[in-house]
């Protein structure tokens, strides 16, 4: 993937339209029971209805973008902030300090801070721990034997994710821990965002008393992470030191709250978002035998049979077009919002200051209007020729602009290395109890997948 960049959509002189409301709204709930219940289906189909929509959740008006060519234009337009109930529910329960919810200058500072653990020319010094980490996992499963794929993809995101970043030999045992918290965490999360009933979330069920427990194990841990390499002396080169080092606007060093806060914003966008890349990945090895002979074929003639390594991943072409497929029909961000600074517009159509703007990858990088046969498996409609095809900002699992994800090229080294490393071994099938019906949730992913591995 690389950073795509587009001028916003210029508007002529003509008089901006209201928006049309979708199809389907019912008195008082509006949209909202379609959405609730199958919102993938509910996002899909909106752009019959328009380029740019209107939703009516309950009381509140909301405004869904449809095509590419605006969803483009929505994320690299400063005249909307990150803002409105979702990110208000995320950093009620992380932080408020953390770069994925900041804005304005305190946004741009801190995107400058951790920007250099993420270029292309600092992913090469993780190789030796993304081929480690990916030689593990496949190295704990055993020929026929039931392997959770939630549990064993989120342990191997997350340990890279923290070793990489905030390196340390402590890392080890803290790595599975972050791994079973924030698991716990974003199960909790979601159901608290789309449901928000405060008060009953207090009350001492055991998936609540669960929830508590995971999320302030995950704040005194990173507490500790950030104490221990303070007392150790140590500077590294990573992105912890970065943060530690930082300094605001005038030069002085950023607050505890803030420091711990970004460890936090980065640790959680990192490990949910990639453990569920993973198990689409393994479904689809799963799902589709031809792909996986096809990925171990090109592991085989890149490697000669030794071990897959890092310094591979550049020549695993087909491998990285699996990967950008699985991405492509199931990405981990399927929906996004964002909030109008001011009233402005959007494809000729008014937004107003204040209003809340959804829209859904999923739904964009499905689009029949933008792929052939859109629904179908199809690694090689990444082929450079066919890629040409592909509308601009028809593919964006990262987004796009100011806030795109910083991990794009971190992301794509570690699956492209950890499908080349499982694929190369085995390949897969459901075990008895499995289910791949997708899961909405924060991201993503398969319901309870189980596989077998099968050596080949
Ligand atoms: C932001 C996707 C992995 C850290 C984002 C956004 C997307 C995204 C779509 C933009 C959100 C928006 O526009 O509102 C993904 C996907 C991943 C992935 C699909 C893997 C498959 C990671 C990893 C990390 C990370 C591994 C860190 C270790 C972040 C951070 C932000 C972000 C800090 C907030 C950036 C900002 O607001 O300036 N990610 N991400 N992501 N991601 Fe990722």
């Amino acid at each position: 993937m690389t950073v795509e960049s587009v001028r916003p959509v210029t508007h002529g002189t003509e008089e901006p339209r209201e928006a049309p409301l979708a199809g389907g709204a019912v008195p008082v709930l509006g949209h909202g029971l379609k959405l609730v219940r199958d919102p993938l289906a509910f996002m899909s189909g909106l752009r019959a209805h328009g380029d740019v929509v209107r939703l009516r959740l309950g009381p509140k008006t909301v405004y869904a973008v449809t095509t590419p060519e605006l969803t483009g234009a929505l994320a690299l337009s400063p005249g909307y902030r990150i803002d409105g109930p979702l990110w208000e529910s995320l950093e009620g329960l992380l932080g408020k300090e953390g770069v994925a919810t900041a804005n304005g200058p305190r946004h741009r500072r801190q995107r400058r801070t951790i920007q250099p653990a993420f270029r292309l020319d600092a992913i090469p010094a993780y190789g030796p721990v993304m081929e480690e980490e990916a030689h593990a996992l496949t190295g704990r499963w055993r020929p026929g034997e039931t392997v959770d794929c939630t549990s064993e993809s989120f342990r191997v995101a997350v340990r890279i994710a923290a070793r990489c970043l905030l390196r340390g030999d402590y890392m080890d045992e803290r790595a599975e821990r972050l791994s079973v918290d924030l698991a716990t965490v974003f199960r909790g999360m979601y159901r608290r965002m789309v449901v928000p009933l405060g008060p009953l979330y207090r009350l001492p069920f055991p998936a609540n008393r669960e929830f508590n427990r995971a999320l302030a194990d995950l704040h005194l841990l990173v507490d500790e992470i950030v104490a221990e390499r303070r007392t150790s002396g140590q500077k590294p080169d990573d992105l912890l030191t970065a943060l530690l080092e930082a300094t605001d606007d005038n030069g002085e060093p950023i607050g505890e709250q803030e420091i711990h806060d970004q460890v936090v914003a980065i640790l959680t966008p990192g490990s949910e978002t990639v453990a569920s890349t993973i198990m689409w990945l393994l479904q689809v090895l799963a799902e589709h035998p031809e792909h996986a002979e096809k990925v171990r074929a090109e592991v085989e003639s890149v490697t000669g049979g030794r071990p897959v390594g890092f310094a591979d991943v550049r020549a695993l072409r087909h491998t990285n077009n699996v990967v950008v497929e699985a991405m492509r029909l199931r990405p981990a961000v399927w929906i996004l919002t964002r909030r109008a600074v001011n009233e402005t517009v959007l494809g000729g159509y008014r937004i107003p200051a204040g209003a809340d703007i959804v829209y859904s990858p999923y739904a964009v990088q499905r689009d029949a209007l933008s792929y052939d046969r859109h629904l179908d498996f199809d690694p090689d409609r990444w082929l450079p020729e066919r890629a040409k095809e592909v509308p601009k900002h028809a593919m964006s699992p990262f987004s796009v602009g100011n806030r795109k994800c910083p991990s794009d090229h971190f992301s794509m080294a570690q699956l492209t290395l950890i499908t080349a490393a499982v694929s190369a071994k085995y390949r897969f099938e459901q075990a008895d109890g499995s289910d791949d019906t997708t899961r909405v949730g924060i991201t993503l992913r398969p319901q309870r997948l189980l596989l077998k591995p099968v050596p080949w």
